[in-house]
């Protein structure tokens, strides 16, 4: 490790100091549901730990490590009730409004809206509040240990609702990995740099998480930006059912399919703030030099005129079908 990693960061020091100062609501591992703590630590590693990480360097960071939200949001929700309140009201509706901790906010910018049912971002929290991430040592042992104990189950998928939610979690990893690494690129050098990024890396990010996923992940669209992304007719049909969904003023939940030796799961890709600096309305939101970028290396863009909280496209997600063992 190097040496630099050591040092302790303030959060972590303030971290520390209050752990020591006031009992964390810890309770034995046996006396936890364990459903609700593996479920949530699945979530947290599959949507969360991927810009909220555990370890990275204060350098690499892309958002505050969950360890300093945690310890944020117990301050002032001490029970599992408000604590469960706080945390799924933010992640459900993210704005600078509702932030509890502005300094992130100025320093990384407002988390994008993610979209997991209240469930399992219950659990998310269930999780979190049991568990001392901010105990002094945690990110090296406890992580690891929680990895082995709370590991999704070896059995794969069998009935239709866990393949539904089994394909979300491959989904959600997916667009972690795009979007974190988007993130980076807009930090790095804007939305041009970032456009190039998409351009060659999107495809590539997909198919890595494809390969290490073992599933054949994708993203389409009603109005791709790029061709090779254009919907087919089942694909458009779920669009048009998400869209009334979406209008309707709810979230459209995932469809399953068959295909082939395959079962595939669709989940909804919605717009937020962020997106609309490439798929807004061109000209303005989409700048006239990433306007030029775009459609020099597209010209056959559809993805611009977008607003937020509207239906983008899809994820889609071959899964192998499960041997059944009898
Ligand atoms: C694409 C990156 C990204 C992902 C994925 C992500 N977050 Fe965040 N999150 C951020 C950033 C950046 C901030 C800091 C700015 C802010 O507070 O909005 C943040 C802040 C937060 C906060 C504190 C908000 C506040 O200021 O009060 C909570 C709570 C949170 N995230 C929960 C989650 C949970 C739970 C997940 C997984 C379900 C998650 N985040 C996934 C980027 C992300
Ligand atoms: C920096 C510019 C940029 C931002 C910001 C951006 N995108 Fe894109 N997006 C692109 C580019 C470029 C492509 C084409 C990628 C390719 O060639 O595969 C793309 C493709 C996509 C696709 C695949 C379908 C298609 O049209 O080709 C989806 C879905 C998508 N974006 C959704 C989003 C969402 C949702 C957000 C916000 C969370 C977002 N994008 C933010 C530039 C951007």
């Amino acid at each position: 490790m190097k040496p630099a990693a050591r040092r302790l960061p303030a959060w972590a020091m303030l971290g520390v100091l209050c752990w020591l100062a006031q009992p964390a609501p810890v309770i034995a591992a046996e006396a936890l549901d364990q459903a609700a703590m593996a479920s949530g630590f699945q979530a947290l590693e599959s949507a969360c730990f991927s810009c909220h990480s555990p370890d990275a360097t204060p350098a690499d960071r892309i958002a505050p490590p969950m360890a300093a939200i945690r310890h944020r949001y117990l301050m002032d929700n001490p029970s599992l009730g408000a604590f469960r309140g706080a945390l799924v009201g933010f992640v459900n509706d993210p704005s600078a409004a509702n932030a509890r901790m502005p300094g992130a906010v100025k320093r990384f910018g407002v988390m994008p809206a993610l979209s997991l049912d209240d469930a399992t971002l219950g659990d998310v929290a269930y999780y979190l509040y049991h568990t001392p991430l901010d105990a002094p040592g945690w990110a090296a042992d406890g992580y690891a240990r929680d990895k082995a104990r709370y590991a999704a189950s070896a059995r794969g998928p069998v009935t239709e609702d866990e393949y539904r939610r089994y394909g979300q979690q491959l989904a959600m990893q997916t667009k972690t990995a795009l979007g974190s690494n988007l993130k980076k690129a807009l930090k790095e050098g804007g939305p041009e740099h970032a456009v190039s990024f998409c351009n060659t890396q999107a495809e590539p990010i997909a198919d890595d998480m494809s390969a290490k996923l073992d599933a054949a992940i994708g993203r389409v669209s009603d109005r791709p930006r790029n061709p090779a992304n254009a919907a087919d007719d089942v694909e458009l049909a779920i669009i048009r059912d998400f869209k009334a969904v979406l209008a309707a003023g709810e979230k459209p939940e995932a469809a399953l399919r068959e295909r082939g030796e395959q079962v595939v799961g669709y989940y909804p890709i919605v717009t937020n703030g962020m997106c609309l600096q490439c798929h807004g309305e061109a000209g303005t939101q989409v700048s006239p030099a990433t306007l030029a970028l775009i459609e020099r290396l597209y010209p056959e863009d559809k993805a611009t005129g977008y607003g937020v909280n509207e239906l983008r496209g899809l994820f889609v997600v071959g899964m192998h079908r499960t041997e059944s063992e009898d």
